[in-house]
């Protein structure tokens, strides 16, 4: 048994190797938010770049000047000194310009972030240690449902995303789409996200949140509009009955032992809320927070020794047989 958990552990973390991909850069902007952002970045870079170098050419102008005149510096008298306090004057009226405008420009910018009306959709974001909830909210109860580490938006549509703490300080950020914002437990706060294109966006957790902070990764994948609602229709569908023998003894030994009093796989008698909702398991990009990708071979080693692949993770070992956990593999990667 342990030889076939290693062996698990082995095969899905080979295949898990840079498992989590998409852009993630504050420079490479795909929505709005992220465009004003990085333009606000260049205006930074540019005038204080431009200031930097002309305090240099000052000072290597000054130094040239003594050097070339091989004189000590004399008193100065009345028509230098006015001379001084003009350009002392007009230097200060320039700092006082530049930081002026400097702060306009950032003010402007961080207006138009939250300024965004009109959500089409709402997800209530819940960071835990160390992984994402994400509940898609509905007028309607019964169109609402829960998905975990993965949020699928339509491009083109604002997507107002609520975030709630429940243990620590986390921090949601996706470069590519928008600025940073604090989870805070307590506290309510939200973003706004708008992808101007389809594509695969990473965020990441950018508050140090604990052990295994730097696994607390996450996929945005925004899609057409009549893609995303196909998923959403399929999202909410309860989990289907496995359709081969295998698959079907893996859900008896996930009801049978302790899995359900965490995890909840709609369809099934399995309801815990305190792990993923695992009923689409498989149509999710990755598992443990964009650690592994989602295939049987790392789902089976994530099962088998979750401390090994995630230390300190909430997950605890359930004793398995090597046939169990085939089964097991085979039922949570039939779930898509
Ligand atoms: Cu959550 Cu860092």
């Amino acid at each position: 048994m342990r030889a076939g958990r290693r062996l698990a552990i082995g095969v899905g973390l080979g295949l898990g190797l840079g498992g989590c991909s998409g852009s993630q850069s504050a420079l490479d902007a795909h929505g709005a938010q992220a465009s004003a952002l990085r333009d606000l970045m260049g205006l930074f870079t540019v005038v204080c770049g431009t200031v930097w170098l002309l305090v240099l050419l000052a000072l290597a102008v000054a130094v040239w000047r003594r050097r070339a005149s091989g004189r000590e510096p004399a008193e100065p008298g009345a028509t230098s000194e006015r001379r001084l306090g003009i350009v002392v004057g007009v230097a200060v009226a320039l700092t006082v310009l530049t930081i002026t405008g400097l702060t306009f420009a950032s003010y402007r910018t961080t207006r138009g972030l939250t300024g965004i009306a009109d959500e089409g959709v709402t997800i209530r974001l819940r960071g835990y240690q160390w992984w994402w909830e994400a509940t898609y909210q509905d007028q309607a109860p019964e169109r609402v449902f829960r998905t975990a580490n993965e949020l699928r938006i339509p491009v083109g549509r604002p997507v107002r995303v609520e975030l709630a703490g429940v243990d620590v300080i986390h921090s949601f950020w996706v470069p590519s789409l928008a600025g940073k914002q604090d989870i805070i437990p307590g506290r309510q706060n939200e973003i706004t996200l708008k992808a101007e294109r389809p594509g695969i966006y990473r965020g990441q957790c950018a508050e140090f949140c604990g052990l295994q902070h730097a696994h607390m990764a996450f996929l945005v994948i925004a899609e057409l509009p009549e893609n995303y609602e196909a998923w959403r229709s399929a999202q909410l569908r309860a989990a289907e009955p496995p359709a081969d023998p295998e698959a079907a003894r893996g859900r008896d030994v996930f009801l049978a032992k302790s899995c359900k009093a965490c995890h909840a796989i709609r369809g099934t008698p399995a309801g815990g809320v305190l792990g993923p909702d695992l009923t689409h398991v498989a149509s999710r990009e990755t598992i443990a927070a964009g650690l592994l990708p989602t295939t049987r071979g790392s789902l089976a080693a994530w099962v088998a020794d979750p401390q090994t692949v995630k230390p300190g993770s909430k997950m605890p070992l359930v004793p398995l047989d090597a046939d169990e956990l085939r089964a097991v593999s085979a039922y949570l990667a039939s779930l898509k």
